[in-house]
């Protein structure tokens, strides 16, 4: 099982729409996929219909220790595409595992209840530093940062992410490396002189420092991303061909591109997908 969490100590910057459309790709692709929802507000966790919803949620896995699957984990109505619901409205996680001695630990230690039935887990996070977040990053073996085209953005990263990514390599005296931090521009405009100098300078900023690496993929500022989010669908099954006189590819190619760079081993079921509900080239398009 391959471990992926989405990351940003920024808030809005896209990590639910990034790791809601990943799941809903990969899945379509024909994995099985379980997302993790570790966000205080349960946005995650609200973009897909449910077809069967568990009792419990992230506050049973993490707080009692849960380990039955069908204790925690709900369905959605796309095939192969799981969740763990954030429950956590009155946000105790964050101190009680602040206080727990293997508080940072404890979702390292839990991934075993999963591995045999899921072929990858996504972590959405919160948009702060938390303890939560330390946690999710320290049971991936990758973690995915959007960033969003402004100085701001860049500046808030060198200060937050890297930070907290800098802040736990202690853990590299228990054994555990930090995982590799995958920069991802996210919401880039089609046409903005701007943006594109913007873009060259955190290429700049960040090509020497070590576990950094960004991303080839880039994900372009398309409405399609509001409109499958508002019809609880992944992007890719909504846009699946290129709008005429629209430069930026379609969200199906968009997806592809991005789930192909983070899971290359993939790489073959990921080209199959077509945008057809649940399917791999067959049945009509909707
Ligand atoms: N590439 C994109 N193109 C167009 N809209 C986008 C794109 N990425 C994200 N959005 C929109 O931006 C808004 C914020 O995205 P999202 O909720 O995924 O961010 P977030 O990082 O999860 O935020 P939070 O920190 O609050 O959890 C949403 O309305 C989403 O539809
Ligand atoms: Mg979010």
């Amino acid at each position: 099982m391959h471990v992926i969490s989405v990351i940003s100590t920024k808030g809005g910057v896209g990590k639910t729409t990034i790791a809601a459309n990943l799941g809903g790709f990969l899945a379509d692709a024909g994995l099985r996929v379980l997302l993790l929802d570790l966000d205080v507000q349960p946005t995650l966790s609200s973009y897909y219909e449910l077809s069967s919803r568990a009792p419990g949620g992230i506050y049973e896995l993490l707080a009692f220790n849960e380990r039955e699957m069908a204790r925690l984990v709900s369905r959605t109505a796309i095939e192969r595409l799981d969740i763990v619901l954030s429950n956590d409205g009155h946000q105790q996680l964050n101190t009680l595992l602040l206080h727990a001695p293997d508080g940072r630990l404890r979702l390292r230690h839990l991934l075993s209840i999963f591995k045999p039935h899921y072929d990858l887990l996504l972590i959405d996070t919160q948009g702060a530093r938390s303890v939560l977040l330390e946690m999710a990053v320290l049971a991936s073996e990758l973690s995915v940062s959007p960033v969003t085209p402004e100085t701001l953005a860049a500046r808030e990263l060198k200060r937050g992410t890297l930070q907290l990514i800098e802040d736990i390599t202690p853990y590299r005296h228990l054994g555990i490396q930090p995982p590799p931090l995958h920069l991802l521009m996210n919401r880039v405009p089609a046409v903005s002189a701007n943006a594109r100098l913007i873009q060259q300078t955190l290429r700049l900023m960040f090509q020497e420092q070590a576990g950094v690496h960004i991303l080839d993929s880039e994900v372009p500022a398309i409405e399609a991303f509001p409109r499958a989010a508002t019809r609880g669908l992944p992007a890719h099954r909504v846009e699946y061909r290129r709008p005429s006189g629209r430069l930026t590819p379609a969200a199906l190619e968009i997806m592809r591109g991005l789930a192909t760079e983070l899971c290359p081993q993939w790489h073959e079921r990921l080209a199959a997908v077509t945008g057809t509900p649940g399917g791999l080239h067959h049945g009509k398009r909707p």
